[in-house]
């Protein structure tokens, strides 16, 4: 089983999703699903529609999760969204993104979110950029979260990403204890076969690509090969 996590990032609106997903099940006709966990996160203000959607398609191989997490569980704290505010569909919590590091998420608070993200059930991506930030993750949750490596070099943001080279993200996985090891940076539906046939990359976290409906089918298509 590979995962294949969709980052929307602040990307869409309400009357997007549904086209979005007729054009997605119109392309991944005939694939093997069961080879593969696609895992959605739309902006916090597309979930509800996102939930009502996919409830209405027979396709429930598809998850959904946030891209963001309160650390509070609730309370006086302007422009945040807890845990309690979500729907029971959504499983996964990407934390730690290098996009909001440099808005000065710090290790702390990215530690306090994934306890908080498995108190509540949740499955947390936690992203890194460099091994420094992994090793700042408490080990006492290693084993119940999935690791994004996310080279900055590698990104899309500012739209001038380019793809690890495999040397780079093996020697990242060797010093990772956990074999829910992602990478995230720039794939698309043509590089992501440099990457499918390692084993030890148990998935990918895609910006930009997954925004694209037919790309994000390609890319779907060839990891369930
Ligand atoms: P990208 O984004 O695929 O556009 O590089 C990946 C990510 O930042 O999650």
């Amino acid at each position: 089983m590979k995962y294949l996590i969709a980052n929307w990032k602040q990307n869409k609106g309400l009357f997007d999703i549904s086209s979005w997903l007729d054009l997605y099940f119109d392309n991944i006709e005939g694939i093997d699903i069961s080879k593969v966990k696609v895992i959605i996160c739309p902006p916090f203000t597309l979930i509800n529609e996102l939930v009502v959607n996919l409830s209405q398609r027979d396709h429930l191989f598809i998850e959904i999760g946030v891209q963001n997490i309160s650390k509070y569980p609730s309370g006086p704290h302007t422009g945040e969204v807890g845990f309690e505010q979500l729907p029971e569909q959504v499983k996964w919590v990407i934390i730690g993104h290098s996009e909001r590091r440099i808005d000065g998420e710090d290790n702390e608070s990215i530690n306090e979110k994934i306890r908080l993200s498995l108190e509540n059930s949740k499955i947390p991506i936690v992203c890194f950029s460099e091994i420094d930030q992994y090793n700042e993750v408490s080990d006492e949750f290693s084993s119940q979260v999935f690791f994004a490596i996310e080279p900055l070099s590698a990104i899309s943001t500012m739209g001038v990403g380019k793809p690890e080279t495999i040397d780079n993200i093996k020697k990242v996985y060797d010093n990772v204890l956990s074999e829910n090891f992602i990478y995230g940076g720039s794939v698309d539906d043509k590089d992501i076969t440099n990457y499918i046939n390692e084993p030890y990359i148990k998935g990918f976290l895609v910006g930009g690509a997954s925004l694209d409906p037919i790309k994000f089918a390609e890319i779907t298509r060839k990891i369930a090969q």
